[in-house]
This record gives C-alpha cells, structure tokens and sequence, in this order.
C-alpha cells in the first residue's frame, strides 16, 4: 500500500534515512531497513581523508539539530571492505559523494559505481565547509557538474539541493536540463547562533546548519518550488518526524521522504511508526496508493 517506484527503483515505504546522520557501517544501514525504511543514504563520502570540525560540532536546540560536523571521511579509496559489503544491503542503497572539484566528483563517481548503488547522490549543499555551496548556489557549476557525472556514470544521479540560495528552483531546472535523473531537496539552512550571555558562536566552527522541524516549513516551500520547475522525481526532507508530515511533503511534490534529525527524536524505528502513520492517515482520508496523494 505504501510501496512506491524511484527512479525504476521499487521501495517498499517512500522513507529514506538522510545522509550524514547514522554513517556508512553496512550493519546500521540494515537495522535502519529493519525499522521500516524504503531506502538509506550514506554519509557523504569524500575524495580524501578529512577529520570534520572540533566539537561542538552537533547541539540540540528547539525544534530541531544544529550542526557543523564538517565532513568528516576516510575518503573513497580508504573505505576498506565496506564497499564490498555494499551487496549486503537490504534495501536500495543511496551512496552520497562530495568534492572540491568536478574531478573530485567525477572519480568517486566513478569508483564507486563499481560497488553498484541504487542511486549516487552529489552533495552540492553542505554550508559547514568553505567550498560546501559552492556548486549548489551557481546553476552554471552546478550544470558543469551534472553533465560531466552524468557522463561516467551508468547508475541514476540526484543532486541535493541547498536552500541557502535564492533560485532553488532554476538549480533544479539546470540539474534536470543537464541529464540530473532525480533532485533530492533540502540540506540544512545555514545560520551561525551566538550564546546569548557569553557572546561566543555555540558551535567551534562559527556558523553551521539547522535541521529537524524548525526547517520543515522551508523545505517543503522549496520542494513546492523545484516541483513546478521539474517533471524528475524529488526526494523531499527536511523536518519530516511524523506521518502527517510526510503526507505533506508528498503534497508538496516528493516522490520519496527522508528523515534525519528525526532519528534523534523518534528513534531508529522512526521509519516504521512514520509508515504506520501514513497507512492510516491513507484509510481515514481514503487513499490507497501514494500516487493517489499527490
Ligand atoms: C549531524 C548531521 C550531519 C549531516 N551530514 C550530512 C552529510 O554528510 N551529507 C549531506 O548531504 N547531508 C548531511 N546532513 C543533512 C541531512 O541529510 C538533511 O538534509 C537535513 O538534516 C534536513 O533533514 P532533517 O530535518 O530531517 O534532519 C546532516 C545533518 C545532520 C543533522
């Protein structure tokens, strides 16, 4: 009932765990699918090792996460055998990459298609490094970008969009024009929050993201927004923790839902009480497919 299709994909529930918030182990991303998720992302994976910002890189505030982890990663040529492992997996698997460069992109793309992802997705939207938006917030780099990844690649590519930016819509638009498959929408909203007494930044890199319901008004005008400028499916999140949210983002637009800081707050089983949520909320207001919501 709530099975759907992505990209020629078949999910079981229209819920995918966002990037960045459980890592890449193989062994969470499947207790993840046993909680009810229809596909999981990875952590973003990057071209080389890097440590992330000093902590306080992640605090909770009202209604949501405030972050700047940075990025950590082993870089893609240092992940070991959990590539390998990648088979394993029991639901689509979504592995999310991010450079510095469109070569950068070009080869993690590249290499890690051999270990046979669903989907790859270009994280063009990250605030909390230097070059993090770099991509994201210019329609012609991001345009370049697709294009030259679309190029090398044999497996569907889905930009994640940032709506640290004032034409969200013309990016996506760009994406779609340049051979983008999907548009995953939306990364965390940049913001830098001063402790009000001691007059210090609350987070050790300055500034960082907010997520969890505090954005879920934005995003779902931004996914309302790339909707109208495109006919791929979207991947919509942002502030997503229950089933009546999620209803509303397929209303925007979505395809598929993501939850991320609503692991935190629901637990890793979030995934199932959501789906439970959608399934009723469907027989109250009689629908009987998702397609149906929209
Ligand atoms: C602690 C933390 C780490 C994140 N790391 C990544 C990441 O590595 N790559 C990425 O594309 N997004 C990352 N995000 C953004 C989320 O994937 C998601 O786009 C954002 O949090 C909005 O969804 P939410 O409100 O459900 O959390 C991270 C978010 C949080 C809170």
């Amino acid at each position: 009932m709530i099975n759907t299709t992505f990209c020629k994909i078949e999910l079981q529930s229209p819920l995918v765990l966002a990037s960045g918030i459980l890592g890449t182990s193989v062994d969470i991303m499947n207790r993840v699918a046993e909680n009810g998720a229809g596909a999981v992302t990875t952590k973003s994976i990057g071209p080389i090792e890097r440590q992330g910002h000093n902590n306080p890189s992640v605090i909770e505030i009202e209604n949501g996460l405030y972050n700047a982890v940075g990025l950590p990663t082993p870089g893609y040529l240092n992940m070991g055998d959990e590539l390998k492992r990648w088979k394993e997996i029991k639901v689509p698997l979504i592995a999310s990459v991010y450079g510095s460069s469109i070569r950068d992109y070009v080869h993690i793309v590249e290499y890690l298609q051999k270990y046979k992802p669903s989907i790859i997705e270009l994280n063009i939207s990250c605030p909390n490094k230097d070059d993090g938006m770099m991509f994201g917030a210019s329609p012609r780099l991001t345009s370049q970008l697709v294009r030259a990844v679309k190029a090398v690649s044999s497996i569907p590519i889905m930009p994640k969009l940032t709506p640290n930016c004032d034409n969200i819509g013309r990016i996506a638009k760009e994406c779609e024009k340049s051979g983008a498959d999907a548009i995953c929408a939306i990364n965390t909203v940049q913001k830098t929050i001063i402790h009000p007494e001691l007059k210090v930044p609350l987070l050790a890199y300055g500034k960082g993201g907010i997520s969890g319901p505090i954005i879920r008004e934005i995003a779902l005008e931004k996914v309302k927004e790339i909707r109208e400028a495109v006919k791929i499916p979207i991947l919509g999140l942002g502030g997503i923790t229950t089933g009546e949210d999620a209803i509303e983002m397929l209303k925007a637009g979505a395809t598929l839902v993501g939850i991320g800081s609503g692991v935190y707050s629901r637990g890793i089983d979030i995934f199932k009480k959501v789906n439970e949520e959608i399934k009723q909320i469907m027989k109250k207001e009689g629908y009987k497919t998702l397609g149906e919501i929209k």
